[in-house]
């Protein structure tokens, strides 16, 4: 497919499958995150005041994970440095994803919508502090000491997402929307495309595996492995520019 004619800002929604190549599970594929534990039990605030330990053990082991030397970026994290470095107007990459890996290809315009893996936050003082070891049900807050009640700095299935307003504000003024490597299930990222097309009235793409569970969304859709086709979307978007 070729790229529309775009000018304009331009908001990226990512999910799981950009980060996929880079050696970091997806949740719904077929050997997903979720066919291999049950979200009810790591991913609520009740499976936290529950089973904190389990909970820890859940993120501590995707945590060492994502810092392990075989986990970086990928074509497709680093092609959208690119078009962030390159676009004449404002691109804002807003991810549902926890790992660090846009960080580290460069992107600087981000919103973790779900919070970030490599930030922990202590209950008693709210304080977030960048965290890179285990977290366990005796760990200090380094602010204020209590021992307890740290815990990732993510979003639980029902909780608030972060920076809603400024995701919303971005995505009205939107000329292209474009949507990688999520299966849509999940609001409110799921919703973002029907702001994008009835507030915005911006062009909407998805780059995916497959067609996501709001393919119907998009005016158009690009089906095939993030590293392979987001490098190849953005060069077809910079070179008609
Ligand atoms: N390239 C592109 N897309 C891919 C690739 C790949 N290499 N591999 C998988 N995908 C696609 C899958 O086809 C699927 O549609 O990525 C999508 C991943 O979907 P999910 O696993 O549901 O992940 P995501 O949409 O990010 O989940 C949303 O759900 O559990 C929560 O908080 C978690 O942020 C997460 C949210």
């Amino acid at each position: 497919m070729t790229s529309p004619i775009v000018s304009g800002p331009i908001v990226v929604l990512t999910g799981a499958g950009i980060s996929k190549e880079s050696g970091l599970d997806t949740f719904r594929d077929a050997d997903g995150i979720w066919s291999k534990v049950r979200l009810e039990d790591v991913a609520t605030p009740e499976a936290f005041a529950r089973d904190p330990a389990r909970v820890h053990d859940f993120y501590n082991a995707r945590r060492r994970s994502l810092l392990s030397s075989d986990v970086a970026p990928n074509p497709a994290h680093f092609a959208l440095a690119r078009l962030e470095e390159h676009w004449a107007h404002e691109v804002l990459v807003v991810t549902q994803n926890i790992d660090d890996l846009h960080e580290r290809a460069g992107t600087s315009r981000l919103i973790h919508m779900h919070g970030e893996m490599l930030k922990a936050r202590c209950g008693t003082c709210a304080r977030v502090v960048a965290w890179k070891d285990d977290l366990g049900l005796d760990t200090p807050c380094p602010s204020c000491k209590q021992s307890g009640a740290m815990r990732p700095d993510v979003v639980w299935f029902g909780e608030m997402p972060l920076e809603m307003d400024r995701i919303y504000r971005a995505i009205a003024g939107c000329a292209l929307f474009i949507s990688i490597g999520t299966s849509g299930n999940v609001t409110p990222a799921a919703g973002f495309v029907r702001e994008a097309r009835e507030i915005a009235h911006a062009h909407t793409v998805e780059l995916n595996l497959e067609p996501s569970a709001g393919h119907t969304m998009f005016d158009d859709a690009v089906l095939g492995p993030a590293t392979i086709e987001v490098p190849a979307y953005v060069d077809r978007l910079l070179g008609a520019s």
